[in-house]
């Protein structure tokens, strides 16, 4: 067995094993490997940082690295060559998430696939593998990223229809689908999307809310609605024009701080809401109008909370140490408020997990739920 062929075989199997692959996708994975994918330069991203690794000058360590079980970036920053590396704007997905995420989506023999986000194409290129070439369309926004799967997708056997565009307006021309896959996040899903799929046909995608986390929804469509679980922790980049572009600080707060906010305290350590992936993401369920920024300096963080309708600030003080934490709160919304609340809600629930929650989106409003669809986040009230 060659080298390429030893570590390829040996992901399937650990991936099969973990369960996140399924039978019916290993002849997929073995026939359409991850390295035909790769340019010679890439990150992975291995643990806190990013890893460059150059094939020219390790090749031992680049194949290695194909087959392991982390995403691979490709693009920086749109592409833009500012010799600075500041956002990763398209990657080959971790084989965890890939080989999940197939499974969620649950194909059939015959099935017609449309995926959003093409990137490198390993994932488009594992579905023209096993639902036949001409059952899959992916669609990609970056013209660049996009001619480079399409020099990828002509070394295999089965090559998807690759198509240039915004995947948020799904690809007409071939609906409907009995399957849609996106391999970008979204906070709001595509109502196009929705329309493009068959009543009962399945969309998977990665649903990160503006305030933070992110998990896999598996949802089915009818009668122009979407609903169904969430089936686990996801982190992708988001869909490019769901990034959302902050006003500046001053748009709230024209003076200086504090302004007019009052003084209050908080017992809820702030980190712990912000650096926990599953309580960022149900606070974000139960909140998606807000975001965060942080900051730190004097031996202090800062978190401040903004809404994105521009009324309204927050900042909460995080002190080592302290038992509580200065709060201030600006605007006819109490957004730290809110987010406590939701934070405690879900805390006396027992903290569910992503599996726990579910999503339903219908005539464009997004209503989070608990365990079942008529089961909806309480909305958090603030106690302004
Ligand atoms: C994580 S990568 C895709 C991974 C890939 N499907 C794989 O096989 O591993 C996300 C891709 O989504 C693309 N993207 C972002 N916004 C998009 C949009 N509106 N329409 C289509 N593609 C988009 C990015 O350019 C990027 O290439």
């Amino acid at each position: 067995m060659t080298a390429a062929a030893d570590v390829h075989v040996r992901l399937v199997d650990r991936l099969e094993a973990s369960g996140a692959l399924t039978p019916g996708w290993r002849q997929a994975f073995l026939d359409v490997g991850r390295h035909g994918f790769l340019p010679d330069v890439f990150w992975a991203s291995t643990g806190d940082g990013y890893e460059r690794c150059d094939r020219a000058q390790s090749p031992g360590r680049w194949l290695e690295l194909a087959y392991c079980d982390v995403a691979i970036v490709t693009q920086w920053d749109d592409g833009a060559d500012s010799g600075q590396q500041r956002e990763p704007t398209s990657s080959v997905s971790m084989p965890t998430m890939v080989a999940s995420m197939l499974r969620d989506l649950d194909v059939h023999e015959g099935h017609r696939v449309w995926e959003g986000g093409t990137g490198p194409g390993w994932n488009a290129g594992l579905l023209a593998r096993r639902q036949g070439a001409h059952n899959v369309v992916t669609v990609e926004l970056d013209p660049e990223v996009a001619a480079r799967a399409a020099a990828n997708f002509r070394a295999l056997d089965a090559a998807p229809t690759a198509v240039v565009g915004d995947a948020a307006h799904g690809y007409l021309p071939g609906a409907p689908y009995d399957r849609g896959i996106l391999t970008c996040s979204v906070r709001e899903v595509p109502p196009a999307v929705i329309g493009q799929i068959r009543r009962q046909g399945v969309l998977v995608l990665p649903f990160a809310p503006l305030f933070g986390g992110g998990a896999v929804a598996r949802l089915t469509v009818a009668d122009g609605a979407a609903t169904g679980p969430f089936t686990g922790s996801s982190a992708f980049m988001r869909m490019r024009q769901q990034r959302y572009q902050a006003p500046p600080v001053d748009d709230y707060l024209p003076g200086d701080w504090p302004g007019d906010a009052a003084q209050e305290y908080t017992t809820l350590n702030p980190l712990e809401v912000v650096d926990d992936w599953l309580a960022s993401f149900v606070v974000g369920l139960a909140v998606p109008d807000v975001y965060y920024r942080r900051s730190d300096g004097g031996g202090m963080t800062t978190l401040w909370l903004f809404d994105t309708g521009v009324t309204s600030w927050a900042t909460v003080d995080f002190v080592d140490g302290a038992r509580r934490f200065e709060v201030r709160q600006s605007g006819p919304r109490r957004m730290w408020s809110e987010v406590e609340e939701s934070f405690q809600w879900w805390v006396g629930e027992g903290r569910p997990g992503f599996e726990s929650f579910g999503l339903t989106v219908d005539g464009g409003e997004h209503r989070a739920w608990l365990h079942e669809p008529a089961n909806p986040l309480p909305s958090p009230r603030g106690r302004g």
